[in-house]
């Protein structure tokens, strides 16, 4: 199977690190390999589009590692993270052992694919940095909020389908568009999950972004549609620890306000204009379900 071969390309490619870096490697839990997938669907399966989803899904494990330190994040996919385990330290050079190892191997590719890459990952820190900017205080600005989650999330699933589009001779342009809006209705079904999902399904803390400063789309509309009292209310769990008669409260505002739906109906939105982007494409089947599995999903 396909993605077998990628899960063993990447543990190759680690292996040439030496066993000690192997066996730090085998406690990074491997996720839902979504960049992968998405390689796979639009190039289909050959020794390059598998190359191309390892790089790339080692590139997305490397950022988790650095983000997991830079959020003080104690768990991961529901296990120990490895900043929590082996301290900061191991967690940054272990993020950047792999990030180097994916540029070590996306040399050999044409320059389009090198240089999309590259730039993604520029973008990426510097959405990562927008995001640390952002969490300082509360914000309100719809505008920030999705200039920092394209460049956070979006940017590497658009450059994904983008140079996945280039491997297989198709229409670039189409498969970045449809891979952008992928991307942010990912992200703020990520935001949305955060709110309404149990850590149990989630593998990390529930209704942890606002706790982490984070104002994500759904609290920006909730603290916006909210009569003033209540608006104060939810302002002042800002950075908090919430006790569960306030984490029933905030959940029982983000139903009735109608903040949830309207997160939940952009994300459907930007689903629908990814499929535009791709129409009369001949793999509609396979996209399409591509977006469902990323706006239904539960974690
Ligand atoms: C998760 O966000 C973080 C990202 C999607 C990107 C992080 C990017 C970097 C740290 C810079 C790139 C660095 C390298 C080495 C490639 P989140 O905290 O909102 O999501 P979470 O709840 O899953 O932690
Ligand atoms: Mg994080």
């Amino acid at each position: 199977m396909s993605l077998e071969k990628i899960e063993n390309l990447m543990a190759g490619i680690v292996a040439e690190c030496g066993d000690e870096i192997v066996e730090l490697y085998k406690k990074v839990p491997g996720g839902k390999r979504l960049r992968a997938k998405l390689v796979l669907k639009i190039a289909g399966e050959s020794e390059q589009s598998i190359k191309l989803a390892s790089i790339i899904e080692l590139i997305h494990a490397a950022s988790l590692l650095h983000d997991d330190v830079i959020d003080d994040a104690l768990t991961r996919r529901g296990v120990e993270s490895i900043n929590a385990t082996f301290g900061n330290k191991t967690a940054i050079m272990l993020g950047d052992i792999l990030y180097s190892k994916a540029y070590e191997k996306l040399v050999g590719f044409n320059s389009t694919i090198s240089s999309e890459v590259a730039n993604a990952v520029a973008l990426l820190s510097q959405g990562e940095l927008l995001d640390v900017e952002l969490s300082k205080q509360i914000n309100l600005d719809k505008d920030k909020y999705f200039d920092m989650i394209y460049k956070k999330t979006a940017v590497l699933i658009e450059a994904t389908a983008k140079c996945s589009a280039n491997l297989a001779n198709k229409d670039e342009q189409k498969y970045a568009n449809y891979g952008k809006n992928l991307g942010l209705a990912f992200q703020v079904i990520d935001d949305v999950l955060d709110v309404i999902q149990n850590e149990k399904t989630l593998g990390k803390p529930a209704l942890n972004d606002f706790k982490e400063g984070k104002t994500t789309l759904i609290y920006i509309d909730l603290i916006n549609s909210l009569a003033d009292d209540d608006r104060q209310k939810v302002m002042s769990f800002f950075k908090k620890e919430l006790d569960d008669s306030q984490r029933m409260w905030l959940l029982q505002k983000v139903f009735q306000s109608g903040a949830l739906k309207k997160s939940i109906d952009l994300a459907k939105s930007l689903g629908k204009e990814a499929l535009e982007a791709v129409e009369g494409e001949e793999n509609q089947v396979a996209l399409q379900k591509v977006v469902r599995d990323m706006i239904e999903r539960e974690f």
